[in-house]
Order: C-alpha cells, then sequence, then structure tokens
C-alpha cells in the first residue's frame, strides 16, 4: 500500500530544524526563530460549506478547533495553519478539490469530508500520495473495507454501523415489516444494507426500498406510496436540511402518529430547532446522544456551547474526535508530522476519550463504539438505552489491518 515514510514534510522539517542548530552553535546571524519555531502543521479541511450539509461540515469545523484551542491552539508543539476547501458534498468535484489541498497546498493531514461520494473521490488520491487523512464523517464502507490503509482513519462510524442495531429495536416494537426511505448513494445504500441485515437476522422483512437523487428533496410522491403500503414502520435516512424537510412532510402527509418512524440518529440531530414537533417520539440509534452522563460530554458540551454559543450535536464530537486523534498522533511523534510510522502508531492504538463515551480504533482504523437508542423528548435526542455495545464495522474487503 502507498506509504511514505520519508514526505517532503519530514525531510523540509529536520533541514529546518539542522539549519537552525548550526547556525545557533556558530552564533551567526541566522534568524532565532528557526530554532524557537517548528514551521506550522499544515491542516486541510475539505468539508461542505454550502448545500444541504452546510451545517454538518461548519460544526466539524467547529469541533475540530475546539479540540486543539484547548491543547492551547498547538498539537504536538507544533501550531496550526488552515486550508479550507468547500467541497459542495459534490463527488464530481471531489478529486479536483483534494489535490487542492494535497498537491497545491502540501497539507501534512487532510481532514475531511461528510458525504461519502466525495470521500470516496478522496480515497484514490489519499492511497496514491500517502497523505495523512481523517475522516470525521463520510460513512462509506469501502473507505476501511476494500480501501483501508495505514494513514486512513475515521472517527465517526461506518454506513453500515448506524442502522444495524435498528433491526433488533423494530423487532422489540413488535413490527414485522418496514419500509426504508432514503438518498440514492453510498450511505443511503450502505444505511439501507446495514439494517435489512440486522432486521432479517431478527425474522423482520424489508418489503420495500425508497430512492431519491441526492439532494432532492421532493418527497411527496414517496411519501404518498407510503401511505399506499401501510408498512408496519417506516425506516428513513437523511441528514441537514433534507433530514428536516423530510420531518415536515411526514407529519404534514398525516404519516405521524400512524406509522411509526425510525431512522440512523441523523435523521434527527441537529434538526430540531428547526422542525417544530414534527420529530417528538421518533426513535434512533446513533453512536451519541444529547443527555450522556458522562464528565467528558459534560465539559465538552459547556465549552462548545460558550465557544460557538451554539449546542453541539453528532457532527461536532466528531470533528472534536479528529483533533484529539490527531493531538495523540502528533504528541507521540513529538510534532513530527514526517514520521508517519509514530504518528500511526499511536493514532491506532488510541483511547480517545470522546464526549460520545471512550473509544478505540478497529484494525480498519474505524471507531469500535457503542450505539445509543435515543428518543426524541423535546428539543433533545435523550438516551433511552444501549442499542448495541461496542458495535465494530465488519470491515469486509480491509487487507491493512
Ligand atoms: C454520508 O454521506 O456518509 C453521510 C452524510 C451525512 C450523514 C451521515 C452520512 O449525516
Amino acid at each position: 500500500m502507498p506509504f511514505d515514510n520519508n514526505s517532503f514534510t519530514r525531510r523540509s522539517f529536520l533541514k529546518t530544524t539542522a539549519a537552525g542548530a548550526g547556525a545557533a552553535a556558530a552564533g551567526s546571524l541566522f534568524p532565532s526563530f528557526v530554532l524557537a519555531q517548528a514551521p506550522k502543521l499544515r491542516v486541510g479541511l475539505m468539508l461542505p460549506y454550502t448545500g444541504t450539509f452546510t451545517a454538518l461540515g461548519v460544526a466539524i469545523t467547529n469541533g475540530f478547533k475546539l479540540a486543539v484551542e484547548e491543547r492551547g491552539g498547538k498539537l504536538g508543539g507544533r501550531e496550526l495553519e488552515y486550508f479550507t476547501v468547500d467541497d459542495e458534498s459534490n463527488p464530481a468535484k471531489a478529486p479536483e478539490n483534494t489535490n487542492k489541498l494535497v498537491q497545491r497546498d502540501k497539507v501534512d493531514v487532510l481532514i475531511g469530508t461528510v458525504h461519502s461520494g466525495v470521500a470516496l473521490g478522496m480515497a484514490k488520491i489519499v492511497r496514491e500520495t500517502g497523505v495523512l487523512w481523517i475522516n470525521p464523517n463520510a460513512g462509506a464502507g469501502d473507505v476501511t473495507g476494500p480501501l483501508c490503509a495505514p494513514n486512513i482513519f475515521r472517527t465517526s462510524f461506518s454506513n453500515w454501523q448506524t442502522t444495524h442495531a435498528l433491526g433488533k429495536v423494530l423487532k422489540e416494537r413488535g413490527h414485522k415489516n418496514a419500509v426504508f426511505i432514503t438518498w440514492k448513494y453510498a450511505a443511503g445504500e450502505e444505511m439501507l444494507g446495514g439494517f435489512k441485515e440486522g432486521f432479517e437476522k431478527e425474522g423482520g422483512k424489508l418489503v420495500k426500498e425508497l430512492f431519491l437523487p441526492f439532494p432532492q428533496v421532493e418527497f411527496q410522491a414517496l411519501l404518498t406510496e407510503i401511505a399506499n403500503i401501510k408498512p408496519d414502520a417506516v425506516v428513513a435516512f437523511f441528514a441537514g436540511g433534507g433530514a428536516a424537510k423530510f420531518l415536515k412532510d411526514y407529519q404534514a402527509a398525516g404519516l405521524k402518529g400512524k406509522i411509526p418512524l425510525y431512522g440512523p440518529g441523523f435523521l434527527t440531530d441537529g434538526v430540531l430547532d428547526a422542525v417544530g414537533d414534527a420529530a417528538e417520539g421518533i426513535e434512533t440509534t446513533l453512536h451519541y446522544a444529547d443527555s450522556l452522563d458522562l464528565k467528558k460530554d459534560k465539559a465538552f458540551r459547556l465549552a462548545y456551547a460558550k465557544t460557538y454559543k451554539l449546542q453541539p450535536d453528532v457532527y461536532a464530537v466528531q470533528g472534536y474526535d479528529a483533533g484529539q486523534l490527531l493531538a495523540a498522533g502528533l504528541e507521540a511523534a513529538k510534532g513530527d508530522v514526517g514520521n508517519k510510522q509514530a504518528v500511526i502508531k499511536a493514532m491506532a492504538s488510541a483511547k480517545i476519550d470522546s464526549p460520545r463515551g471512550v473509544f478505540t480504533m478497529s484494525a480498519a482504523h474505524n471507531p469500535v463504539q457503542d450505539m445509543y437508542l435515543r428518543k426524541v423528548v423535546g428539543k433533545e435526542n435523550k438516551v433511552v438505552g444501549i442499542a448495541w455495545k461496542a458495535l465494530a464495522d465488519p470491515a469486509r474487503g480491509c487487507k491493512a489491518g
């Protein structure tokens, strides 16, 4: 697999510090800042800052920067310089956008993105160049499956993980059949797959798969179809602006209270302020919730609200943990990001004290984590229980581990 342990950054870092040390020893007029300061760590943020996932990109950015600020603005003794690209959640532009950061800006680490299709485009370049990549959301299974690599990490979830436990939940609620509705792209299809596998294991039947193209939000025809099918339950994956619109349309179509709605927690995370009572009572599974009784979560929520005058959500947590994971790598390598072996080793074995609860990395570098069962009560995704303890993605096709 592509893995360059002797990268440009490492060489330039060593050259700079060696020159500084030599000049100082000789008592020359060589600028003293060379000795005092390692070059800034170049951090590329490739996230959606326009479109239906805008709020997700912003929350991830906020979370990441909070983790850095909590460490005095430095990771492993290095200050950070940010390079930002709006990927527009557009897979067609993914190679060009990734190259802006990797080739043009020569970032030491790439943080991104939200959309699975964009992440799949990033993966190819990341594997070819060996650049360190921390994915703070996009759940595409291939990224920690067939495309897994030592330099690829994810601090969020695999799409499969977010819906697998829902099968058990629906069974417990007495539902024998269900309809799945989502956007037609990798995330929707894989979340559907994770749910189907889990539900069928419990003897349930997925009777219909309904899709619309990303990022469309014209749900009316599909809601009419659901009303005609009259399934025991509906499971939906939408997120951001699309989730808010779906919840309101589901209620307006008269389906709320008639056919129970479930989903991965993205359906109700970060949207409760926007949807009135349209989400009240909806149960979801996710690796985060609003009312966790954890010291770390309480401190995180307080700091986030104070800094950004906003309540955090799952996306903010994933961005924060991307910062925490990078900190673990850089601290172990004493700031020398070019020492990839040390950085990667520390990141792969890190125990991240996350607001979601402590998690570790699987061999494929995806979080092994508890999946909570949550229920919307007022403006909160309240914890009802743990739907699946320490759920690991099966990492099908990953040979690197
Ligand atoms: C994805 O495309 O992988 C994705 C996007 C938004 C979410 C979750 C997953 O909330």
